[in-house]
Formats: C-alpha cells, structure tokens, sequence
C-alpha cells in the first residue's frame, strides 16, 4: 500500500480484530478491516476541529460531546469522530459485533491512533464509521415544516429499534433521539443506532436492564423535545411528556406481542397462524414456535421465536435485489402484486413478473429524479412518494393516472420538501457543536507548520 509521503512516521495498518485491550500505539495507526489507502492523506495530525472546509461536507448532525466531522474519502463520506483511545477501540468493537448481528447500526471502518501533532505532543484517536446514506438526525427533520405527528413517529422507530436491540440482548445504556439517526420509511421512519459508545452485549437481559433503557430513553427525549419547544421548533399541539410515555408504550406493546407466551385450547390452533400473521404485519419474521402442551393436555402453550424485523424488505430484496427499509418495501411489493394483476399474470411466478416490474415500472420511474435531488432521496422512497401523489391525482381527475405523468407532476409540485438548504444545515451543525468539549480549544494554528500546509491544499 503507498503511503503519503508527508506522513513520515505512518507505520501500520493493522486488519484487527481484537484491538478492546490494547495500549494507545505510539505511532500513527490505522486499524481496520476494510483499509482504504486514502485514508492515509488525511491530515491525522491535525485537531478534527481543524480539518479545513475543503475536506469536509456539510451534512446536518445531532448533538454530541465530541468532535464529530464528515469527511469525503474517495467516492463515499466518512463520519470522524474524536475520542480517548480505549472509547474509540471499544466502539469500534461494538459496533463490529451489531454489524455481524444485523442490527440497524453505523458501519464501523476503522480507529486511528497514535495521532500526534507537528509538536509531537499527542492528540486523541479518531473513530471512523461509514455515514449513512439519507440519514437525517432527529433535530434537521424538526427543521421542515413538520407535521404534528413526526414527533410520534419518529418514538415509533425508536420504539422498535430499541426492541430489536434488546431481542439480542444488547444493553445501550445512552437511548436519545441524539443518539440515532433517522431514515425516511414511506410515511414513516426507521431508527439507526449511531452511538455504540455506552453500550454492551449480553446473552440475554433481564428485565431491569431493558428498564433501565426505556426509563432513560424516556427522561432523554423529554428533555431534547423541551429543548426544541423553546427553541419554537416543536408545534405547540405536541406534549412533551406524553411523547415521552409514547416509547414506553410502544416498547412494551412491541416487547409483549414479540415476545408473549399465548395459551390455546386445542381445537384453537388456527389462532397460532393469526398470531404470525399478526407478528409479520409488525414486521417481524418469525423462525419456529416453541409449543408446550400443559399436563392435562388440554392447551397449548405457543411462544414464537422472532428472527428479526425485516419481513417485507427480505421479500422484496429476494425478488427484485431491492435492498430498502420495511414500510417501503411493503408499498413497493403492493406495487408488484398490482402489476401482476393488471397484466393477468397470476399465475407466473412471482420471481418472473417482478423482474418485468423492476424494467417496465420501478427503473423508469427512479431514472427520472433529477441529478440534484439523488442525494436527498432514496430511490424506493421517491418511488413510494410517486405512488402516493398518482394515487391522489387520480382522485381528483376521476381517472387513472400514468406513472410517467404522476412522476413528472410529483417532482414538479412536491419533491423540494426532500431538499434542505445549506443554512438551515449550517445552524443545525453550529446547534450540533454547541455543547462539544474540545481539547484543542486554545490550539493555535498560526503555530503549526501543518496546518498552513493542509490549508493551501
Ligand atoms: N456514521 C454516521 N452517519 C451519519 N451521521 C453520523 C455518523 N456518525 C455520527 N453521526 C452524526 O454525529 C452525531 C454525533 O455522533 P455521536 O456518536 O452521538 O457522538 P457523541 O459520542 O459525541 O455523542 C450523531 O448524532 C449523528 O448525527
Ligand atoms: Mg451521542
């Protein structure tokens, strides 16, 4: 691997695995799983804080302690996240062991260490982790016109993320709305988990543990919708402690029906099939059930084993490659099932005609979003938006519409809601900043050679 000629004491590149335990290396050190060479011109030894604007990409984030920076690095964005080395190791292990579980979470890419500046005086590890794609952190979805009912929603994915997280015994132990990122659904959100930094992963929790999160989660975004309320950011129809409750609620339904043991008598069995059906209306796959008869043999005791979330968007990603999150996937298979009903085909497999409605209808339509609006929009999303907005023209007209007309309509009248303008982004991240703890604060450039080097690149 080349390495950047101006970063003279760069030595490794370690493709770790165990690194929780180890002491701060002394020298620059990037480990990682998947190394990107580029990764190696960046100007470590510099303050994150530092990094002149030509390298970073103004993208809306939340709230957080810690220097946070999103970096271009080759064809995709990096998030930069300045912390102790023994956090940064920790996280990043973390974060490796949710990936290999499958739970919505940041992509960990790497931990930098041994970062000193030009002094020689050292600075604190960096670490790495994919941005994620469309993503936008509670406090930007708060600055559009926002309907009365983003703020439920928005508890809602968080309600079911916590649940997933829980299901595989994995303690956060910092729940916020700060601490998850948000991906538009259809008409409503799935939640992400960005900061593994408290967390922890148990076999199995117990009650207390899962508690304790939700009494936090609530505490936490009661007070982060009071920080927006006096920011007049928060409609005024919206209570803030209702909200609150909201996720407990919605938690301990969730957790109930996912988890519940139900006892049928035995000419019920039919019920059983309703209670899967039931699980996979909430999204939820379920992998076998674990039956019991009592000792009289007269009931059964049934108590699914929920595999995870993701029934519909496994179905549409088996079909047509589509990889997108649950409520759009049950739009887009609606969409598939209507195609192959207007177009008499029944009675072909499924595999065939959805590979026809990929080619005749869903690539057609995602082509046509401009150039400067791919960067908001996910494609199943605008298509989920053309969806709705044909549906309410043909409403009006009396008559179907095409989806070509519907499109072209849709980009014209609605689309710029999906745009967020740069100074709405810029108050976002001087708001994201705002309670930061820096080190470096009273570092001073002008005495860096560095920096005056970095700065005229
Ligand atoms: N991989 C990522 N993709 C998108 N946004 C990110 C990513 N990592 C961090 N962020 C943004 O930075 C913010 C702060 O990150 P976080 O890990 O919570 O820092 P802290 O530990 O200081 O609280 C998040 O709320 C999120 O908006
Ligand atoms: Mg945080």
């Amino acid at each position: 691997m080349e390495q950047d000629p101006r970063l003279t004491n760069a030595t490794s590149v370690k493709s770790g695995d165990d690194v929780a335990e180890q002491t701060e290396p002394r020298a620059l050190t990037i480990t990682s799983a998947t190394a990107n060479p580029r990764m190696f011109t960046l100007p470590w030894s510099l303050p994150l804080a530092r990094w002149s604007e030509d390298l970073t990409v103004n993208l809306p984030r939340g709230i957080s302690r810690h220097v946070v920076r999103f970096v271009r690095v080759g064809d995709h964005v990096d998030a930069l996240k300045e912390i102790s080395f023994r956090s940064a190791t920790r996280e990043y292990e973390m974060l490796r062991s949710l990936e290999k579980i499958d739970v919505p979470s940041v992509k960990p890419i790497a931990v930098v260490s041994g970062r000193k500046n030009s002094n020689g005086e050292p600075l604190e590890a960096i670490l790495v982790t994919e941005q994620l794609k469309f993503s936008l952190p509670y406090r930007a979805l708060f600055a559009r016109n926002l309907r009365v009912d983003t703020a439920d929603k928005l508890i809602d994915a968080l309600a079911v993320l916590l649940v997933r997280l829980h299901l595989q015994g994995f303690y956060w132990g910092d729940v916020s709305l700060s601490n998850v990122l948000f991906l538009r659904d259809a008409d409503n959100f799935s939640a992400v988990l960005v900061d593994a930094e408290t967390g922890a992963l148990y076999s199995n929790l117990t009650d207390g543990q899962r508690e304790y999160d939700i009494d936090l989660a609530r505490t936490n975004i009661i007070g982060e919708l009071m920080d927006l309320h006096s920011g007049n950011l928060l409609p005024s129809e919206v209570d803030e402690i209702e909200v609150g409750n909201r996720l407990a609620d919605r938690y301990h339904e969730l957790w109930d029906a996912l988890t519940g043991m139900d006892s049928f008598s035995t000419d019920e069995m039919w019920k059983i099939e309703q209670r899967v059906n039931r699980l996979n209306e909430l999204g939820f796959d379920v992998d076998e059930l674990e039956m019991t008869a009592t000792e009289d043999g007269n009931r059964i005791n049934v108590r699914p084993r929920v595999v995870d979330a993701g029934y519909a968007s496994n179905k549409l990603l088996r079909l047509t490659g589509l990889d997108v999150q649950e409520n759009q996937a049950r739009r887009l298979l609606n969409d598939l099932d209507a195609y192959r009903t207007s177009t008499w085909r029944q009675g072909e497999e499924l595999e065939v005609v959805a590979t026809d409605w990929m080619r005749e209808i869903f690539e057609p339509t995602v082509r046509r979003i401009p150039t400067e609006y791919r960067q908001f929009i996910e494609p199943a999303q605008f298509f989920y938006e053309v969806l709705q907005h044909r549906w309410e023209m043909s409403g009006k007209v009396g008559h179907d519409v095409s989806m070509p007309e519907a499109t072209d309509d849709y980009i014209e009248e609605k689309l710029a809601e999906y745009e967020i303008d740069p100074e709405a982004i810029q108050s976002i991240l001087d708001e994201a900043d705002s309670g930061v703890m820096d080190d470096y604060d009273d570092y001073n450039p002008d005495e860096d050679p560095d920096a005056a080097v970095w700065a005229s690149e």
